[in-house]
């Protein structure tokens, strides 16, 4: 099936920026778009992001040059050739940019079109997305926000995201269930104190807390309000996002909102600490991207009990994560589609995850979309985990409720492990 047809055009994005879509169209007439996301804490090692950066235009942010990128540099080169070879219409856009951060083309200009290809492809075989995309059925267990933080929610609070994951539920509308009744009460437990201030960029509460460990003593007390047992019936995980604390020249992470500097091993020793005191089950970037001992430290001392996911130290790159394997400084990986910028590539970063023993996150960003490619692909490829965001805002419930979608269409193919996922890397867990 050939494609026929490939324009861009600048859409707008979850927080209202510029962003690009993709619309590929098939020699048959069926038509598909893909839509990228984009971050607020990027890591310094993701693919390059194109934006024109012309202050009097989009303060900077329009994709315009990626935008011609697709129809100058791309479209010659794609028009015409087979639609089910993902792989060989991606690797033909990584030697078209020909560099290893996808700077010249602009990841965002390669993700648009590798998206909607792969959309396209799945609608012409007549087949759901995840089904082209893998042949997995297993329904992800969902990390929900309840407090953003950040740098989504103007430094509120230091560690980025403060999530809920229901580790009791037995079924994905189970999830949803606790999911709902935690995130209300949170809400409301945050409006009886006088420190309801709205959503932050994720649809998470944008909180009024004096410190970092107020936001557990929230989602603690919501769990409890909810009618659950924090630990039992739903976990707590963290997004330290540490990178954003990091300072390179002292080597000190600094807590803003408590005035607080700490060296890395104070650092690990602080996460330790909340970790034996608060039902977490997960953590993500608990340390800087650059600093690997400090990881090695962090794993060597939770990695038997907790989930110690990458995302600004790995960015979806096969050759960090192969490193992180190697150094086994954590045991997940998270996955963002426009950290790499192929479909192809995202797939074999689950792959080699996996292959690890180690269980990959797929993610979604700050900025999201409508588009709800990244739900197929968590089923697709039997990731076992979602993160989005939180329980709010349609560019984050789009992605919870293709979830719903896909498990109706699966009927009785679809699985749902749960927990059970973290057997897997957490053997002190399940004895
Ligand atoms: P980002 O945040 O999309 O702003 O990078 C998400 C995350 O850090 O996981
Ligand atoms: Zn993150």
């Amino acid at each position: 099936m050939k494609i026929a047809s490939i324009s861009a055009y600048q859409v707008f994005d979850s927080r209202g920026q510029p962003t690009i879509e993709a619309e590929v169209a098939l020699q048959d007439g069926t038509r598909s778009c893909g839509t990228v996301p984009s971050g607020a804490s990027t890591g310094q090692f993701e693919a390059l992001e194109l934006r024109d950066g012309d202050p009097r235009k989009f303060r900077g942010k329009s994709v315009f040059k990626a935008i011609a990128n697709v129809h100058d540099i791309i479209r010659p080169a794609v028009l015409g050739r087979d639609v089910f070879d993902q792989r060989g219409l991606d690797q033909t856009m990584i030697d078209l940019d020909g560099t290893p951060n996808k700077k010249r083309l602009g990841a965002n200009a390669i993700l648009a079109v590798s998206m909607a290809a792969a959309q396209a492809a799945a609608r012409a075989r007549g087949e759901p997305l995840h089904a082209y995309l893998g042949p997995g059925n297993l329904l992800p267990l969902p990390e929900i926000q309840i407090t953003g933080g950040g740098a989504h929610a103007n430094w509120r609070t230091d560690v980025q995201d403060y999530l809920l994951i229901a580790t009791g539920a037995r079924s994905y509308a189970e999830v949803m269930e606790i999911t709902y009744n935690v995130y209300h009460a949170a809400g409301e437990i945050l409006k009886k104190r006088g420190k309801y201030f709205g959503v932050a960029d994720e649809g998470g509460y944008w909180p009024d807390f004096k410190s970092n460990e107020e936001a557990l003593q929230l989602l603690v007390e919501a769990i409890e309000l909810a009618g659950y047992q924090p630990g039992r019936d739903a976990a707590i995980s963290l997004d330290v996002a540490a990178s954003d604390l990091f300072d390179e020249a002292t080597g000190k992470y600094r807590f803003s909102l408590e005035q607080r500097e700490f060296s890395t091993a104070e650092f690990a020793a602080l996460l330790e600490d909340w970790c034996a005191r608060y039902p977490i089950i997960s953590i993500e970037d608990p340390m800087a991207d650059t600093d690997w001992e400090g990881w090695q430290m962090v794993f060597q001392k939770m990695g038997q009990r907790v989930q110690i996911i990458g995302d600004d130290v790995f960015t979806t790159n096969i050759t960090r994560i192969r490193a992180g394997i190697e150094k086994r400084i954590a045991n997940a990986v998270l996955i963002k589609l426009n950290q790499i910028g192929t479909v192809t590539e995202t797939l074999e970063a689950i792959r080699v995850t996996q292959e690890a023993g180690w269980l990959p996150v797929v993610s979604a960003r700050s900025g999201e979309t409508e588009d709800a490619f990244i739900a197929h692909l968590a089923v697709a490829t039997n990731a076992g985990q979602l993160k989005v965001g939180s329980f709010s805002r349609s560019e984050r419930m789009a992605k919870w409720n293709e979830v719903i979608r896909i498990e109706r269409r699966l009927a009785g193919a679809a699985r749902f492990v749960g927990s059970g996922i973290f057997q897997q890397i957490l053997p002190a867990k399940s004895d």
